[in-house]
């Protein structure tokens, strides 16, 4: 292994750090928030990496076009690559949320889906187009000598296509999803499989969150009848100084007051989570709603603040799964809800500080994903909470094999189970509570965004 520690870096992620409005005529610019972009940010403003994303949006094309190409926002510069909007909605809504995600998620119900059709293969082309994009983008850019830290599961194709050209780039990938096993990868047109497989190989190493899915890989990778190179896997943490920061300004404050108001003095059940299929929203209102049917003691003592705001909605399932999450919000209200008890408070706008808020404020925290690459509120929530809260985990989230000696498994398909761990949760007497928030709210801080990307750059 090479020292790369002072090597010139480049990022290649599909959507970038930062993002563009418009608002009234004029062009603002957010930078996001979230472990990735902690972790990797404060390279671009040392000056030592350079960082490429795709514009995702008409707002973020325009900045890129009025910026030649590179955007600059709160002094994080970023090259914003302009790609045409339908090979982009094909790369991102077809092939990686609609196909990939599915495989490595294990979403598909094989009876009707997937279905490789002609529109299926345009879209293939697409991804190939869009990594090809990227491809460009780092050879025409890397300095010499740079390492290459490609972002996900967008980007599979990217080293192989750049280290045509410039063989003294090191690459190393990340995948931030779980990795499917060889018989759910088996999905996959034989000739995807292999490209991909090819693709991810071309790197120096590739990482991911947990030891399950860097088996899951090499198992892959041995079905295919490959050796694999280097892998690793490090986990990821957000910036959990910055959550508290966070947790202490006046937005949250005062969304804190607001929500105390709908409280008052019942308990609190909370989650915090996109709109997403594989966050098992909708399982997790079932389990509430069997908590109430066999609790009548809980009832008017307990309100679920569940902030889950929408994701991904160029995608048809995404746009069904959020009517599914808000119906199923609703018919616990309508079932068990009296004049002056609502026993499910729905957010769905997008507000970090109130989700933040949330997080502070809970007495039992649910995050019941089917699989997760890794899940970072299982660490954000732990960090910021003030009322020693329990977290009850999916053994299926990445999190889990950090933090299993401190939390409650939830076998996530498991309604009834679910139910039981909520009010056990509830239940618990406040000496054990105490006791084991104190044990998780240590444990969530023993990886930083830093370590993961020194982790990333000691592999190669
Ligand atoms: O978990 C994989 C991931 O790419 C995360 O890195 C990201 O937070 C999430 O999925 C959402 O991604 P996007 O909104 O770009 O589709």
């Amino acid at each position: 292994m090479a020292d790369a520690s002072a090597k010139p870096v480049v990022i290649a992620s599909n959507r970038g750090p930062v993002s563009f409005r418009r608002e009234g005529g004029e062009l603002l610019g957010r930078r996001g928030s979230g472990g990735l972009v902690s972790g990797l940010a404060p390279l671009v403003e040392s000056g030592r990496a350079t960082w490429i994303a795709a514009a995702m949006s008409d707002a973020d094309r325009e900045a890129s076009a009025a910026g030649g190409g590179v955007v600059e926002v709160d002094g994080l510069s970023v090259h914003l690559l302009e790609i045409d909007p339908e090979t982009q909605r094909r790369h991102y809504d077809e092939i990686s949320n609609s196909t990939l995600w599915f495989v490595h998620h294990g979403l598909y119900d094989l009876v009707r889906s997937p279905a490789y059709d002609v529109d299926w293969w345009q879209s293939w082309e697409s991804y190939r187009s869009v990594n090809a994009a990227f491809a460009e983008a780092i050879v025409s850019t890397a300095p010499t000598g740079a390492v290459v830290l490609v972002q996900d599961y967008h980007l599979c194709l990217v080293a192989r296509m750049a280290r045509v050209e410039r063989d003294d780039l090191r690459f190393v990938h990340f995948h931030h999803t779980p990795f499917a096993g060889p018989e759910e990868f088996r999905v996959l047109p034989p000739t995807v499989r292999a490209e991909l497989l090819e693709g991810l190989a071309c790197h120096d190493a590739c990482g991911f969150h947990t030891s399950r899915w860097e088996s899951n890989y090499r198992a892959c990778q041995a079905d295919a009848g490959d050796t694999t190179g280097r892998t690793f896997h490090a986990t990821l943490n957000s910036d959990l100084d910055d959550m508290r920061s966070v947790a202490r300004s006046p937005a949250c404050l005062e969304a804190g007051e607001q929500i105390a108001a709908v409280v008052g003095d019942r308990m609190v059940l909370a989650r915090v989570d996109r709109m997403e299929l594989s966050k098992n929203i909708a399982r997790g209102f079932a389990a509430y709603d069997r908590l109430l049917e066999t609790r009548a003691d809980l009832h008017g003592r307990v309100v679920f603040l569940a902030t889950c705001y929408p994701s991904r909605l160029g995608v048809e399932e995404y746009r069904r799964y959020r009517d599914e999450v808000v119906a199923a919000a609703e018919l616990v209200n309508e079932r068990w809800g009296t004049p002056d008890w609502r026993p499910v408070e729905l957010m769905t706008d997008d507000d970090f500080p109130r989700s933040v808020a949330v997080l502070k404020t809970y007495d039992v925290l649910l995050v019941n994903p089917i699989r997760d690459g890794l899940n970072l509120v299982a660490k954000e929530g732990p960090a910021v909470n003030e009322r020693d809260g329990t977290l009850l985990l999916s053994t299926e989230a990445g999190a889990f094999a950090e933090l299993d000696d401190e939390v409650v498994p939830l076998f996530p398909f498991d309604i009834e189970g679910t139910a039981r761990a909520i009010a056990d949760a509830l239940d618990m007497e406040p000496g054990q509570r105490r006791h084991r928030a104190k044990a998780l709210a240590e444990a969530v801080e023993r990886r930083t965004p830093q370590s993961w990307l020194e982790d990333q750059l000691n592999a190669v």
